[in-house]
Protein backbone atom coordinates (compact mmCIF):
# COMPACT_ATOMS: atom_id res chain seq x y z
CA UNK A 1 0.00 0.00 0.00
CA UNK A 2 1.30 3.79 -0.90
CA UNK A 3 -0.51 5.60 1.77
CA UNK A 4 1.46 7.44 3.94
CA UNK A 5 -1.67 9.63 5.35
CA UNK A 6 -2.35 8.93 8.81
CA UNK A 7 -5.78 6.71 9.06
CA UNK A 8 -7.39 9.08 11.15
CA UNK A 9 -11.15 10.99 10.41
CA UNK A 10 -10.87 12.94 7.35
CA UNK A 11 -13.09 15.06 7.92
CA UNK A 12 -11.44 15.95 11.53
CA UNK A 13 -8.98 17.77 9.68
CA UNK A 14 -11.30 19.82 7.13
CA UNK A 15 -14.14 22.20 8.08
CA UNK A 16 -17.12 20.38 9.11
CA UNK A 17 -19.79 21.69 6.43
CA UNK A 18 -23.50 22.01 8.34
CA UNK A 19 -25.67 19.03 7.33
CA UNK A 20 -27.72 20.27 4.75
CA UNK A 21 -31.68 20.78 5.76
CA UNK A 22 -33.02 18.08 3.46
CA UNK A 23 -30.69 15.10 4.59
CA UNK A 24 -31.86 15.93 7.76
CA UNK A 25 -35.41 15.76 6.98
CA UNK A 26 -35.36 12.72 5.11
CA UNK A 27 -32.76 11.38 7.55
CA UNK A 28 -30.82 10.40 3.93
CA UNK A 29 -27.10 10.81 4.74
CA UNK A 30 -25.48 9.25 2.14
CA UNK A 31 -23.02 10.98 -0.14
CA UNK A 32 -23.41 10.71 -4.18
CA UNK A 33 -19.97 10.67 -6.02
CA UNK A 34 -19.19 11.31 -9.56
CA UNK A 35 -16.06 10.88 -11.45
CA UNK A 36 -16.08 12.52 -15.00
CA UNK A 37 -13.25 12.02 -17.59
CA UNK A 38 -10.21 11.62 -14.54
CA UNK A 39 -7.03 11.04 -15.40
CA UNK A 40 -3.78 10.88 -12.65
CA UNK A 41 -0.55 10.75 -13.33
CA UNK A 42 2.93 10.85 -10.42
CA UNK A 43 5.51 12.75 -12.80
CA UNK A 44 5.48 11.10 -16.11
CA UNK A 45 3.63 7.54 -15.29
CA UNK A 46 0.31 7.95 -16.21
CA UNK A 47 -2.25 5.79 -13.59
CA UNK A 48 -5.51 6.70 -14.11
CA UNK A 49 -7.51 7.72 -17.30
CA UNK A 50 -10.52 8.69 -18.45
CA UNK A 51 -12.48 7.44 -15.83
CA UNK A 52 -15.95 8.08 -15.64
CA UNK A 53 -17.68 6.96 -12.36
CA UNK A 54 -21.28 7.55 -10.66
CA UNK A 55 -21.94 5.72 -7.43
CA UNK A 56 -25.21 6.52 -5.96
CA UNK A 57 -26.32 7.20 -2.31
CA UNK A 58 -25.92 3.56 -0.01
CA UNK A 59 -24.92 2.00 -2.85
CA UNK A 60 -21.59 -0.35 -1.88
CA UNK A 61 -19.12 -0.97 -4.99
CA UNK A 62 -16.10 -2.76 -4.78
CA UNK A 63 -12.93 -2.13 -6.98
CA UNK A 64 -11.29 -5.15 -8.11
CA UNK A 65 -7.87 -5.32 -10.15
CA UNK A 66 -4.53 -6.39 -9.96
CA UNK A 67 -1.44 -5.01 -7.87
CA UNK A 68 -0.55 -1.42 -8.97
CA UNK A 69 -3.66 -0.97 -11.17
CA UNK A 70 -4.42 2.30 -9.31
CA UNK A 71 -7.49 1.17 -7.10
CA UNK A 72 -5.90 2.71 -4.04
CA UNK A 73 -5.29 6.33 -6.34
CA UNK A 74 -8.84 5.98 -7.07
CA UNK A 75 -9.83 5.68 -3.47
CA UNK A 76 -7.40 8.68 -2.67
CA UNK A 77 -8.94 11.06 -5.14
CA UNK A 78 -12.25 10.35 -4.10
CA UNK A 79 -10.78 11.01 -0.42
CA UNK A 80 -9.76 14.59 -1.61
CA UNK A 81 -5.82 13.44 -0.72
CA UNK A 82 -4.69 13.85 -4.09
CA UNK A 83 -5.70 15.81 -6.63
CA UNK A 84 -6.62 14.70 -9.93
CA UNK A 85 -4.42 15.29 -12.92
CA UNK A 86 -7.40 16.87 -15.19
CA UNK A 87 -11.07 15.50 -14.76
CA UNK A 88 -13.31 16.58 -11.74
CA UNK A 89 -14.11 14.69 -8.79
CA UNK A 90 -17.60 15.61 -7.90
CA UNK A 91 -19.42 15.11 -4.19
CA UNK A 92 -23.01 15.53 -3.78
CA UNK A 93 -23.21 17.37 -7.09
CA UNK A 94 -20.05 19.48 -5.40
CA UNK A 95 -16.65 19.79 -7.08
CA UNK A 96 -14.67 18.61 -4.67
CA UNK A 97 -11.28 20.44 -3.97
CA UNK A 98 -9.05 19.57 -1.04
CA UNK A 99 -9.94 17.20 1.82
CA UNK A 100 -13.02 15.22 1.05
CA UNK A 101 -14.98 16.61 4.70
CA UNK A 102 -18.05 13.48 3.51
CA UNK A 103 -15.65 10.91 3.25
CA UNK A 104 -13.83 8.58 6.44
CA UNK A 105 -11.81 5.95 5.59
CA UNK A 106 -10.12 2.68 6.65
CA UNK A 107 -7.04 0.70 5.89
CA UNK A 108 -5.29 -2.22 6.35
CA UNK A 109 -3.65 -1.61 9.15
CA UNK A 110 -5.59 0.12 12.24
CA UNK A 111 -3.53 3.08 12.50
CA UNK A 112 -4.48 3.20 15.86
CA UNK A 113 -2.45 5.91 18.55
CA UNK A 114 -0.73 3.20 20.62
CA UNK A 115 0.07 5.93 23.66
CA UNK A 116 -4.35 6.79 23.73
CA UNK A 117 -6.40 4.42 24.68
CA UNK A 118 -9.34 2.98 22.91
CA UNK A 119 -12.52 4.86 23.12
CA UNK A 120 -9.95 7.72 22.66
CA UNK A 121 -8.77 6.63 19.33
CA UNK A 122 -12.06 6.47 18.37
CA UNK A 123 -13.08 10.15 19.69
CA UNK A 124 -10.16 11.22 17.95
CA UNK A 125 -12.30 10.41 14.78
CA UNK A 126 -15.25 12.57 15.55
CA UNK A 127 -14.10 15.37 18.14
CA UNK A 128 -17.80 16.52 17.72
CA UNK A 129 -19.43 13.80 18.69
CA UNK A 130 -20.88 13.10 22.40
CA UNK A 131 -19.24 10.13 24.87
CA UNK A 132 -22.33 8.34 24.06
CA UNK A 133 -21.05 8.20 20.46
CA UNK A 134 -18.43 6.71 21.22
CA UNK A 135 -19.51 4.25 23.45
CA UNK A 136 -22.45 3.13 20.65
CA UNK A 137 -19.68 2.65 18.26
CA UNK A 138 -17.52 0.17 20.20
CA UNK A 139 -20.60 -1.50 20.84
CA UNK A 140 -21.55 -1.80 17.38
CA UNK A 141 -18.29 -3.84 16.71
CA UNK A 142 -18.46 -5.68 20.09
CA UNK A 143 -15.90 -4.22 21.98
CA UNK A 144 -17.98 -2.48 24.23
CA UNK A 145 -15.81 -3.24 27.51
CA UNK A 146 -12.83 -2.15 25.91
CA UNK A 147 -12.80 1.08 25.73
CA UNK A 148 -10.23 1.84 28.47
CA UNK A 149 -7.83 -0.77 27.23
CA UNK A 150 -4.56 0.32 25.31
CA UNK A 151 -4.20 -0.48 21.86
CA UNK A 152 -1.46 -2.71 22.15
CA UNK A 153 -3.51 -5.12 24.58
CA UNK A 154 -5.74 -5.82 21.32
CA UNK A 155 -5.45 -8.97 18.89
CA UNK A 156 -4.94 -7.36 15.14
CA UNK A 157 -8.36 -8.23 14.47
CA UNK A 158 -9.50 -6.05 17.61
CA UNK A 159 -7.66 -3.75 16.69
CA UNK A 160 -9.13 -3.36 12.85
CA UNK A 161 -12.60 -3.82 14.88
CA UNK A 162 -11.78 -0.13 17.01
CA UNK A 163 -10.67 0.85 12.81
CA UNK A 164 -14.13 0.24 11.82
CA UNK A 165 -15.53 1.89 15.11
CA UNK A 166 -13.47 4.97 14.79
CA UNK A 167 -14.55 5.34 10.64
CA UNK A 168 -18.37 4.61 11.49
CA UNK A 169 -18.37 6.62 14.45
CA UNK A 170 -21.38 9.79 13.58
CA UNK A 171 -22.66 7.95 10.84
CA UNK A 172 -20.59 8.95 7.72
CA UNK A 173 -22.07 9.78 4.63
CA UNK A 174 -19.15 7.84 2.66
CA UNK A 175 -16.70 5.10 3.90
CA UNK A 176 -13.83 4.25 1.86
CA UNK A 177 -11.90 0.88 2.60
CA UNK A 178 -8.54 0.18 1.51
CA UNK A 179 -8.59 -3.62 1.77
CA UNK A 180 -9.34 -3.03 5.58
CA UNK A 181 -9.47 -6.65 6.24
CA UNK A 182 -6.61 -7.80 3.98
CA UNK A 183 -4.11 -8.35 7.15
CA UNK A 184 -6.19 -10.69 9.08
CA UNK A 185 -6.65 -14.48 8.90
CA UNK A 186 -9.17 -16.18 7.34
CA UNK A 187 -11.57 -16.51 10.32
CA UNK A 188 -11.81 -13.16 11.24
CA UNK A 189 -11.81 -11.90 8.01
CA UNK A 190 -14.91 -13.82 7.49
CA UNK A 191 -16.19 -12.51 10.82
CA UNK A 192 -15.52 -8.93 10.38
CA UNK A 193 -17.54 -9.12 6.49
CA UNK A 194 -20.26 -10.54 8.11
CA UNK A 195 -20.63 -7.43 10.92
CA UNK A 196 -19.32 -4.66 8.15
CA UNK A 197 -22.35 -6.15 5.96
CA UNK A 198 -24.93 -6.03 9.00
CA UNK A 199 -23.79 -2.42 10.28
CA UNK A 200 -23.64 -1.76 6.52
CA UNK A 201 -27.40 -2.85 6.58
CA UNK A 202 -28.45 -1.06 9.33
CA UNK A 203 -26.36 2.02 8.71
CA UNK A 204 -26.72 2.56 5.08
CA UNK A 205 -24.07 5.09 3.97
CA UNK A 206 -22.12 5.36 0.46
CA UNK A 207 -19.33 2.62 0.22
CA UNK A 208 -16.19 2.18 -1.50
CA UNK A 209 -14.39 -1.16 -0.94
CA UNK A 210 -10.86 -2.10 -2.37
CA UNK A 211 -10.30 -5.55 -2.43
CA UNK A 212 -8.62 -8.58 -3.68
CA UNK A 213 -10.60 -11.01 -2.31
CA UNK A 214 -13.57 -11.29 -4.90
CA UNK A 215 -15.23 -13.42 -2.60
CA UNK A 216 -15.78 -10.46 -0.31
CA UNK A 217 -16.53 -7.92 -2.91
CA UNK A 218 -19.61 -10.22 -3.84
CA UNK A 219 -20.34 -10.79 -0.25
CA UNK A 220 -20.54 -7.14 -0.01
CA UNK A 221 -21.16 -5.09 -3.11
CA UNK A 222 -23.63 -3.83 -4.79
CA UNK A 223 -21.41 -3.47 -7.79
CA UNK A 224 -18.15 -4.39 -8.35
CA UNK A 225 -15.91 -2.47 -10.68
CA UNK A 226 -12.56 -3.89 -12.38
CA UNK A 227 -9.88 -1.69 -12.66
CA UNK A 228 -7.56 -2.01 -15.37
CA UNK A 229 -5.14 -0.89 -17.86
CA UNK A 230 -5.73 2.88 -15.96
CA UNK A 231 -9.17 2.99 -16.19
CA UNK A 232 -12.43 1.13 -15.23
CA UNK A 233 -12.92 -1.58 -17.73
CA UNK A 234 -16.22 -3.65 -16.84
CA UNK A 235 -18.43 -4.13 -14.19
CA UNK A 236 -20.69 -6.52 -12.57
CA UNK A 237 -23.99 -6.02 -11.06
CA UNK A 238 -24.39 -8.13 -7.70
CA UNK A 239 -28.12 -8.42 -7.41
CA UNK A 240 -28.19 -11.11 -4.57
CA UNK A 241 -30.18 -10.68 -1.75
CA UNK A 242 -28.70 -10.26 1.85
CA UNK A 243 -27.42 -11.41 4.08
CA UNK A 244 -25.50 -13.57 1.45
CA UNK A 245 -25.13 -17.22 1.30
CA UNK A 246 -21.63 -17.95 0.01
CA UNK A 247 -22.26 -21.71 -1.01
CA UNK A 248 -25.22 -20.58 -3.16
CA UNK A 249 -24.75 -21.39 -6.57
CA UNK A 250 -25.50 -17.68 -7.59
CA UNK A 251 -22.93 -16.89 -5.25
CA UNK A 252 -20.43 -19.02 -6.50
CA UNK A 253 -21.03 -18.57 -10.19
CA UNK A 254 -20.58 -14.66 -9.99
CA UNK A 255 -17.43 -15.20 -7.85
CA UNK A 256 -16.17 -17.31 -10.97
CA UNK A 257 -17.29 -15.10 -13.00
CA UNK A 258 -15.63 -12.12 -12.04
CA UNK A 259 -12.08 -14.21 -11.05
CA UNK A 260 -12.23 -15.52 -14.34
CA UNK A 261 -11.97 -12.15 -16.17
CA UNK A 262 -9.51 -10.89 -13.59
CA UNK A 263 -7.16 -13.78 -14.03
CA UNK A 264 -8.12 -13.43 -17.64
CA UNK A 265 -7.75 -17.57 -17.89
CA UNK A 266 -7.94 -18.79 -21.41
CA UNK A 267 -11.48 -20.02 -20.80
CA UNK A 268 -13.73 -17.75 -23.56
CA UNK A 269 -16.29 -16.22 -22.74
CA UNK A 270 -18.26 -18.42 -25.19
CA UNK A 271 -17.57 -21.05 -22.89
CA UNK A 272 -18.47 -19.43 -19.24
CA UNK A 273 -21.43 -17.50 -20.06
CA UNK A 274 -22.03 -15.40 -16.89
CA UNK A 275 -24.99 -14.19 -15.18
CA UNK A 276 -26.65 -11.42 -17.57
CA UNK A 277 -26.09 -8.38 -14.93
CA UNK A 278 -22.00 -7.95 -15.86
CA UNK A 279 -21.35 -5.28 -18.10
CA UNK A 280 -18.36 -4.44 -19.94
CA UNK A 281 -18.16 -0.62 -19.81
CA UNK A 282 -15.03 -0.93 -23.02
CA UNK A 283 -17.94 -2.43 -25.36
CA UNK A 284 -20.05 0.64 -24.64
CA UNK A 285 -23.02 -1.69 -22.96
CA UNK A 286 -23.59 0.04 -19.96
N1 LIG B 1 2.57 9.20 -4.61
C1 LIG B 1 2.95 8.47 -5.66
N2 LIG B 1 4.03 8.81 -6.39
C2 LIG B 1 4.41 8.10 -7.46
N3 LIG B 1 3.76 7.01 -7.91
C3 LIG B 1 2.68 6.62 -7.22
C4 LIG B 1 2.22 7.31 -6.07
N4 LIG B 1 1.10 6.70 -5.61
C5 LIG B 1 0.90 5.64 -6.42
N5 LIG B 1 1.83 5.59 -7.39
C6 LIG B 1 1.92 4.61 -8.47
O1 LIG B 1 0.63 4.45 -9.02
C7 LIG B 1 0.42 3.11 -9.39
C8 LIG B 1 -0.87 2.63 -8.75
O2 LIG B 1 -0.70 2.59 -7.34
P1 LIG B 1 -1.90 2.19 -6.38
O3 LIG B 1 -1.38 2.24 -4.99
O4 LIG B 1 -3.07 3.01 -6.69
O5 LIG B 1 -2.16 0.69 -6.84
P2 LIG B 1 -3.16 -0.38 -6.23
O6 LIG B 1 -4.05 -0.83 -7.33
O7 LIG B 1 -3.80 0.15 -5.02
O8 LIG B 1 -2.16 -1.56 -5.87
P3 LIG B 1 -2.21 -2.62 -4.65
O9 LIG B 1 -3.30 -3.59 -4.98
O10 LIG B 1 -0.85 -3.25 -4.70
O11 LIG B 1 -2.45 -1.85 -3.38
C9 LIG B 1 1.66 2.32 -8.95
O12 LIG B 1 2.49 2.15 -10.08
C10 LIG B 1 2.31 3.24 -7.95
O13 LIG B 1 3.71 3.08 -7.94
MG1 LIG C 1 -3.68 -0.31 -2.99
Amino acid sequence: MTNHIPALDLAAVAPRPPAPQAELASGSRAAAVKLVDVAKSFHTRCVLRQVDLSIEPQEFVALVGRSGCGKSTLLRLIAGLIPPTSGRVYIDGQPLAGINPRARMMFQDARLLPWVRVADNVALAARDQPAVAVEQALQMVQLADRGQDWPLTLSGGQRQRVALARALIGRPPLLLLDEPLGALDALTRIEMQLLIDRLWQQHPCTAVLVTHDIEEAVLLANRILIVEDGTISKEFAVDLPRPRARLQPAFQQLVAHVLTHVLRTSVTASETPGPPMDRDIARGSR
